[in-house]
């Protein structure tokens, strides 16, 4: 495979994205004049971008499974939405206290505090009404398995217990949690759930569900080995976002913890990992192994 081979994937997830991003437009379109305030704060997040990585995991998972984008855009909606309130409440003064965000000034820098803590609840819970809406394409059955890994994910077995870790660590050096956990909860629980979402939206059995949720649980962590170490190496231009920030704040990453080289060489174990778990799936999944290269040698 040629060094490059994931080159083309900003360009799917460009692709991707604009599709995601105009079906999130119209989910976030106000019912009526006396929510809006509201929903310019869940509109103002969502527009501002990102690279969509969740939502291509859903959907690429589930193409390759043979379902169609129509069954699968409000599971991918609806973890950027999860997604998207978790970035809101990881910026506030309270946690992470960052000023930019996708290359604009925060929720809580625009809107306030109070607005940014209920825009974020309100994009979470939004999540499942998108979710549990009845869809023609889908089984009952489906639908309910799908509610089950996002709300696992994102609840307090996965990325809000993953960020409890994250500021314990960070505020007592002492605190017993190893940064592998508090990646794997922080970030490696959603992006394991948009694997197993599209999975279980393209009808996986056991053994596939179980390969694809290695898969995602090995892109998982290396997605947020490689925010470590951009978060020291890429500009705060190139990511939208404050650079430098973890080392200023004395978070416990893969690079305080073990050095840029063996966070890099701990990246790629867990892309061979990945690209291992899709090995059974042969020619099919080379969009999913060329998306776990690109999170571990993306620029931003
Ligand atoms: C940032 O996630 C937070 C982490 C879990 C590392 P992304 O890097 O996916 O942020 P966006 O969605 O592209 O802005
Ligand atoms: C964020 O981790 C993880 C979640 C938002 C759940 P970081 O705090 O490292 O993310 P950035 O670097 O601010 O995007
Ligand atoms: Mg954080
Ligand atoms: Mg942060
Ligand atoms: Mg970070």
């Amino acid at each position: 495979m040629a060094a490059d081979s994931h080159s083309h994937v900003p360009a799917l997830l460009e692709t991707i994205g604009a599709e995601v991003s105009s079906h999130l437009e119209r989910l976030l379109e106000p019912p009526s004049a006396d929510v809006a305030p509201i929903y310019e704060a869940m509109r103002y997040s969502i527009a501002a971008g990102g690279k969509r990585f969740r939502p291509a995991l859903v959907l690429l998972t589930a193409r390759m499974l043979g379902a169609d984008d129509a069954a699968a855009m409000p599971a991918a909606c609806a973890i950027e939405m999860i997604h998207t309130y978790s970035l809101i409440h990881d910026d506030l003064p309270a946690m992470d206290n960052d000023d930019l965000r996708r290359g604009r000034p925060t929720s809580h820098k625009v809107f306030g505090e109070a607005m940014a803590i209920l825009a974020g609840d309100a994009l979470l819970t939004e999540a499942f009404v998108v979710l549990s809406r009845p869809n023609a394409r889908l089984s009952a059955d489906q639908q309910i398995r799908v509610v089950h890994e996002l709300a696992s994910a994102a609840g307090a077995c996965g990325m809000a217990s993953g960020q409890v870790a994250d500021l314990q660590a960070e505020r007592d050096p002492s605190c017993p949690f190893g940064v592998e956990t508090i990646h794997r909860l922080k970030t490696g629980r959603m992006i394991e759930a948009a694997v197993t979402m599209g999975a279980v939206l393209g009808g996986a059995g056991a053994e596939d569900l179980g390969r694809l949720r290695d898969y995602g649980r090995s892109v998982g962590l290396a997605f947020q080995i490689a925010d470590d170490i951009l978060d020291t190496q890429a500009t705060t231009d190139q990511m939208g976002k404050t650079a430098g920030k973890d080392a200023a704040q004395g978070k416990r990453t893969y690079v305080s913890q073990f050095g840029l080289a063996e966070a890099k060489r701990r990246a790629a174990d867990e892309l061979a990992l990945a690209l291992a778990a899709l090995r059974p799936f042969g020619d099919r999944s080379h969009s999913l192994a060329d998306l776990a290269r690109f999170c571990v040698e993306r620029r931003a």
